[in-house]
């Protein structure tokens, strides 16, 4: 390694954030640019029977008023992931049906936001309302059907091996216990926000933060019957996504549609309370767990049932018996999956979509099993570790997780931790010791990098994969200048637009795993072109030759190596917290994170995924909730300031290590990737500490005051 890798080098796109410099969806300036504002249902369930625009349409500035009246044409895409994902099966408009509270049921446009959104207010709607289900508690389930193929990230929840109940029935101690988690919303910095322009009828151009381009060009390509070739997606900058911003939404399809009808450039920016019921969320969820161990401390036997919802308008499942087969070892396992449907907007991915909720679930029962033991719970993790996949049946490639608990437990101090509840205390406050075992599988894509080495001295770096604020810009960068023998500043990267070589998609951390293959390849490719070592004496060519440019694309993609091998990334967390029972009030002290993600690409953007990760848990655990109001349903979140999430008061510093060795079972570079993991176990070990400091076991998240007065 390097020094960009091993140093880790500064954000390539920092500047130009810090700044203004980087233009986002809705900054893009475009003549003749039109506003749309949405109109959404303000009933949870029923239906449209009158719907009056007249005084919306004659309002200052409106230039048409598009309800399910005169929807435009759209065509049904075939919605299945790899080809035109929409995140909700139900096209906008498309009847005078009510499903959720806040669905969008009609689009205004006028020449300015203000008079758009004016106006939107002005459209009279009636509805006869039918009960809606807004409670779990009211919901039906069912068994939830498999999700993205058995290839992809989530399988049938529905699984076992060994026999359960019988083991379960012998074993000497077992625990067994419900944990929920609450609805959480994404919450990007970034709104929403599309421009649609199409340049004439059958050529569209969308300006929307996008974690997959070229996913969005084929699949409004397919929502207007177009070729792919014939819709450019442009999407330099993201403001945080986290699973929202990876297929079109009903806004951005709607945008889209009327923006083609009406002949002109139209934006539609969501408000936040648009967001909180339109734009996704990670459902809640009920998990029970039992485990069973023998008088050693061997699991022998482990049961994770968990229920989610989804919505009427898609089908989404919290997929959190995901992770159980792949954590620790136990002869005798069961997942099963179950899902209900609620008259809400459609659930969708979220950081760690399954693995969050699903090990705030199964971290908090191994803990309540060590306790049981009496076992130090960095022991009880030890003694289970799994050395396959006990699902796909695959040993683990690079495992270092025994690693991460050790380098963890000793960073963290964690041999001097009292063998007691309540016996730890400083200032008046108790204070407890908490860890969690981490985990996200090892994903990656195919992809194509092009690469220019320019006259000027200057390399270029092309791909359409994207940057949505992870720091791929600058691992790209830090690579390029490593087999070219370049400096940072030398390297150019343009990325996110779909005119650009395929770069996969931003979203089950494999941008880096899936785009650091294709860079190194592509630079090696462009040096023999040259047939020189190094860039410089490339340009020394380019100089003497009076060429433009030498230029290279490669491309690298998976192989059968998941056949043989199961991917999966590791890690520990260690925390320290102080609660105050007089008033309720909980701080988060201390944090080490200890991971293991094959090689580690740049050590300081890296960090901050974990440490970016860590503060979305904290958040998880102690504040985020999304509930909906139980007679109208609509989502009681309006803005930031009602959805609770962690500021800088809250968040201590958070030690990162990275240990372990480069995976080169999983591509040439060793590399998996780092967005997610950070994330899971974190709740966990916050409901540990707890524990440890005060002797009440919450199962209950958000862990807010309220829950340890
Ligand atoms: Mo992530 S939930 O795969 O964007």
């Amino acid at each position: 390694m390097n020094k960009a890798t091993t140093t880790g080098i500064n954000r390539k796109d920092g500047r130009a954030k810090v700044t203004g410099a980087a233009i986002y969806a809705a900054e893009h300036q475009i003549p003749g640019l039109v506003h749309g504002y949405l109109v959404t249902a303000n009933i949870a369930h029923g239906r449209i029977t009158s719907i009056d625009t007249q005084t919306a349409a004659k309002a200052p500035g409106v230039i048409a008023v598009f309800t399910p009246q005169n929807a435009p044409p759209i065509f049904k895409p075939s919605n299945d992931f790899m080809n035109s994902k929409i995140y909700e099966a139900r096209l906008p408009l498309s009847d005078d049906k009510i499903y959720y509270a806040g669905q969008i049921i009609g689009l205004v446009v006028a020449d300015s936001l203000e008079r758009a959104r004016h106006a939107a207010h002005l459209v009279k709607v009636e509805y006869a309302t039918l009960q809606p289900i807004i409670e779990a508690k009211n919901a039906k389930f069912q068994e939830s059907p498999p999700m993205l193929g058995e290839e992809m990230i989530f399988e049938k929840g529905n699984f076992a091996i060994g026999d359960f109940d019988s083991t379960m029935a012998a074993a000497t101690t077992k625990i067994t216990a419900t944990y929920t988690t609450s609805n959480e919303l994404q919450a990007p910095m970034e709104p929403h926000a599309i421009i649609a322009h199409w340049q004439d009828s059958d050529s569209l151009t969308i300006y929307e933060p996008s974690q997959w381009v070229l996913g969005s060009q084929r699949t409004y390509a397919e929502l207007f019957g177009l070729q792919k070739e014939q819709v450019r997606i442009i999407t330099p900058f993201i403001g945080g996504a986290f699973g929202c911003k990876a297929f079109p939404w009903p806004h951005g399809i709607l945008c889209a549609a009327v923006a083609r009808q009406l002949q002109r450039p139209l934006k539609v920016v969501l408000s936040r309370r648009q967001m909180t019921a339109n734009t996704g969320h990670r459902s809640e969820t009920e998990q029970k767990i039992s485990l069973g161990a023998d008088a050693d401390g061997k699991l022998v036997a482990i049961d994770h049932a968990v229920k989610s919802i989804t919505s009427p308008v898609d089908t989404f499942t919290e997929p959190c018996t995901i992770i159980t087969a792949a954590m620790y070892a136990a002869p005798n396992l069961r997942t099963q999956q179950e899902l209900g449907v609620m008259n809400v907007g459609i659930a969708t991915f979220m950081r760690a979509p399954g693995e969050a909720p699903g090990l705030w679930a199964l971290e908090s029962a191994m803990d309540e099993l060590a306790w049981e033991l009496n076992i130090d719970p960095v022991e009880l993790r030890l003694k289970n570790e799994s050395k396959e996949h006990q699902r796909r049946g695959l040993p683990f490639s690079a495992k270092h997780f025994a690693e991460c608990l050790r380098v963890g437990a000793q960073q963290f101090g964690w041999q001097d931790r009292p063998k007691q509840v309540r016996s730890l205390s400083r200032e008046h406050k108790l204070i407890g010791w908490g860890m969690a075992g981490a985990s996200f599988p090892g994903l990656r894509d195919s992809a194509s990098v092009k690469v220019r080495l320019l006259a000027d001295g200057t390399a270029e770096i092309l791909t359409s994969g994207n940057d949505m604020g992870t720091g791929a810009y600058t691992v790209v960068a830090g690579t390029a200048a490593e087999v070219l023998g370049l400096s940072v500043e030398q390297i150019r990267v343009k990325m996110g637009d779909s005119l650009l070589p395929n770069g996969g998609l931003a979203g089950g951390s494999q941008m880096t795993a899936t785009l650091v293959p294709a860079v190194i390849k592509a630079c090696e490719e462009v040096l023999k072109t040259a047939q020189v070592a190094t860039a410089q004496e490339a340009f020394n060519i380019l100089h003497q030759s009076g060429e433009n440019a030498f230029e290279a694309t490669a491309s690298s993609a998976p192989s059968d190596e998941r056949k043989k091998w199961a991917f999966q990334s590791w890690g520990a967390h260690f925390c320290e917290v102080s609660v105050d029972e007089e008033i309720g009030r909980l701080q988060v002290n201390r944090w080490v994170s200890v991971m293991n993600i094959g090689r580690v690409m740049n050590a300081k953007t890296a960090a901050s995924q974990v440490r970016g990760a860590v503060i979305m848990g904290i958040g998880q655990a102690l504040m985020e909730q999304c509930l909906f109001d139980p007679n109208l349903g609509y989502p009681v979140v309006y803005d930031l300031a009602t959805y609770h999430f962690p500021t800088h008061a809250d968040i201590p510093r958070i030690e990162v290590t990275f240990v372990g060795k480069p995976d080169f079972n999983f591509n040439p570079a060793g590399v998996r990737g780092v967005g997610e993991i950070g994330i899971t176990g974190v709740s966990a070990a916050i409901a540990n500490a707890i524990y440890h400091a005060t002797g009440k076991r919450i199962r209950d998240l958000p862990i807010t005051p309220d829950k340890f007065l």
